[in-house]
């Protein structure tokens, strides 16, 4: 499996907010490489420098990396508002904000932790949605990066679900919302190789091939307003198929 080698994304305008992230660099590779320019906010301008190194100088140079914080709906309207002067418009947005956090059930968690993995990441995906959304360009699309957690409880990581629960029923509620006049679609990842777990079950997506996917979704009009459920390389398979049309 490869990235088309056709550039369908050239001079597309594609955000990808928690680019930096594990899952976030194979995003941000795939849609360099397919030929779009590609917009990475962060809050911490060290993990910007680390992105480019990981990208490299062949694909860098259509990489804008921008130290901005997006965690109220002030950050991200100053954002949104800010890309489209400067690029004047956005095509997608593939939103890959938060993480992984475990260690506790959840009558153990303090007022902190909940603050940092559920109100902080839920209050990031409702800004980044409320302000990119109306400002995206008539053909573009939004995608929510999502994990299986959101789905199905995991002990111990209680937090994490619910905050998955609350970004799929965001972009549900986005979709019933808009009807149509922008897309907006989840991608609900299983597990996945990455830089910082690079082994794993031969099954499990890579960063990068969560990027094709993403590349392939926001190419595809007739992928719209669903849960893209990508747990294993078949369910990659079958997606890129349904692109290809
Ligand atoms: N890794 C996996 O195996 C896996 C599996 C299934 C689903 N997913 C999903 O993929 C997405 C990204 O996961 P990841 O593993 O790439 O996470 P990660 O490596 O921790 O990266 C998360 C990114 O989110 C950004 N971020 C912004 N606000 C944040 C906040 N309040 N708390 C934490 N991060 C924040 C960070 O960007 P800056 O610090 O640069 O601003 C960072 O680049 C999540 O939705 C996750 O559920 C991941």
């Amino acid at each position: 499996m490869s990235t088309p080698t056709a550039t369908p994304l050239d001079g597309k305008v594609v955000v990808v907010p928690g680019g930096t992230g594990n899952v976030g660099e194979g995003i941000v590779r795939a849609f360099l490489t397919a030929g779009a320019t590609v917009v990475v906010p962060s809050r911490s301008q060290s993990r910007l420098d680390a992105l480019a190194k990981l990208i490299g100088p062949e694909l860098t140079g259509n990489l804008k990396t921008i130290e901005a914080g997006y965690g109220t709906f002030d950050d991200t309207d100053a954002l949104a508002t800010k890309l489209v002067e400067e690029l004047g418009h956005i095509d997608h947005v593939v939103s890959a904000v938060g993480g992984w956090w475990m260690g506790k059930a959840l009558w153990q968690i303090s007022e902190e932790d909940w603050q940092k993995v559920f109100v902080d990441v839920a209050t990031s995906h409702m800004a980044l949605a409320r302000s990119f959304v109306p400002r995206l360009a008539e053909d573009g699309s939004y995608t929510g990066i999502a994990g299986f957690s959101g789905q199905k409880p995991y002990p111990a990581a209680g937090i994490v679900s619910m905050q998955g629960a609350a970004q799929l029923m965001m972009r549900e509620a986005f979709s019933a919302e808009l009807k149509g006049q922008r897309r907006i679609n989840d991608l609900i990842l299983g597990p996945v190789i990455n830089r910082s777990r690079p082994g794993g079950d031969p099954n499990w997506l890579t960063a990068d091939q969560v990027g094709e996917a993403a590349v392939a979704v926001a190419r595809t009009p007739s992928i719209a307003d669903e849960h893209v459920v990508l747990d294993t390389v078949e369910d990659l398979k079958k997606t890129l198929a349904r692109a290809a049309g």
